[in-house]
């Protein structure tokens, strides 16, 4: 089967970014000039896949408008003849088929995606969390659906992280098959580093089977009181396969403060038109401060 439709949940409170999201989500806060989830979706149409539902939220109506059309800016902008930015503001209303569904109360990641059920329907699909951003050459999801495309079953994103940090994900344990690529037996979410299987985390990036949905629906609230997407998976690695695959790229958890710093930076200085000037900057203020 082909990975048609992917979900991008983006209902959480945001309150690692307190009190900058007070009044606006953190998907969209903008990596220099674009928000957080501009470049997931772009992630998402350059993998291939066109049907996107975004699971959103109560003060999360700015990602509804920034995927629409916005007739009064394009009028103001062809008027003053600034054709450039009409393409640009006019593309991100084009991108792709966008719909949303939204979750009444953030009851955890396992719980938001279970509201992408009768979107879904019987199908696999793609799950790419709201403040996950990974810069690669080939997109993350693109590598992930080529490993999906040959083994027809559940793909987890994996990345090895420091033994000190593993309380913050959800670990896998499993065997590594070939090169990047685990069976996964089972998962444990938020370990503490003396009970964590291995040291392979689970990222923001999925494939998963429908299966998961009744997995889903019989999870009872785990760690931090919510339902968790780790609790179903690991259901599902019991009854059916489930792969690991440690991507190529560099992933940034852009919804935490220190996270969010390194991917502007980094993109920044990746960037033509500013990038140069930048690493300039960066240079000159480093030597006065050593
Ligand atoms: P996070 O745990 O990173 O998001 O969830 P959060 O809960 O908003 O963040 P903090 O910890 O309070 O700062 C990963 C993704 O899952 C979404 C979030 O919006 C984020 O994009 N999510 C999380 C939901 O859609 N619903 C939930 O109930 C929880």
């Amino acid at each position: 089967m082909k990975v048609k439709k992917a979900v991008i949940p983006a209902a959480g409170l945001g309150t690692r970014f307190l009190p900058a999201t007070k009044a606006q989500p953190k998907e969209m806060l903008p990596l220099i000039d674009r928000p957080i989830i501009q470049y997931i979706v772009e992630e998402v149409v350059e993998s291939g896949i066109e049907d996107i539902l975004i699971i959103t939220g109560r003060g999360k109506r700015a990602i509804e408008d920034h995927f629409d059309c916005s007739l009064e800016l394009e009028y103001f902008l062809r008027e003053k003849g600034k054709e450039e930015w009409l393409r640009e503001v006019r593309k991100i209303a084009q991108m792709a088929n966008i719909h949303y569904v939204r979750q009444c109360e953030p009851r955890g990641l396992g719980h938001a995606v279970l509201c992408a059920q009768s979107f879904v329907g019987d199908e696999p699909f793609a799950v790419l969390l709201g403040d996950d951003i990974v810069m690669a050459e080939k997109p993350c999801l693109a590598q992930m659906l080529e490993l999906f495309e040959e083994v027809q079953a559940t793909v987890v994103a994996v990345e090895r992280v420091p033994l000190k940090e593993v309380f913050r994900y959800g670990i896998i344990s499993g065997e590594e098959i070939r090169t990047r690529v685990f069976a996964v037996h089972d998962l444990v979410e938020k370990p503490k580093p003396e009970d964590a299987p291995s040291r392979w985390g689970v990222t923001g990036r999925y494939i998963i089977t429908p299966r998961v949905f009744s997995a889903l629906a019989t999870t009872r609230p785990g760690a931090g009181g919510e339902i968790q997407l780790t609790d179903a998976l690991k259901v599902l690695a019991k009854e059916e396969k489930v792969f690991g695959y440690a991507f190529y790229g560099k992933r940034y958890d852009a919804g935490d403060k220190l996270g969010y710093l390194k991917a502007t930076v980094e993109l920044a200085m990746e960037r033509e038109d500013l990038g140069p000037a930048f690493i300039e900057y960066l240079q000159t203020l480093l030597s006065e401060r050593i």
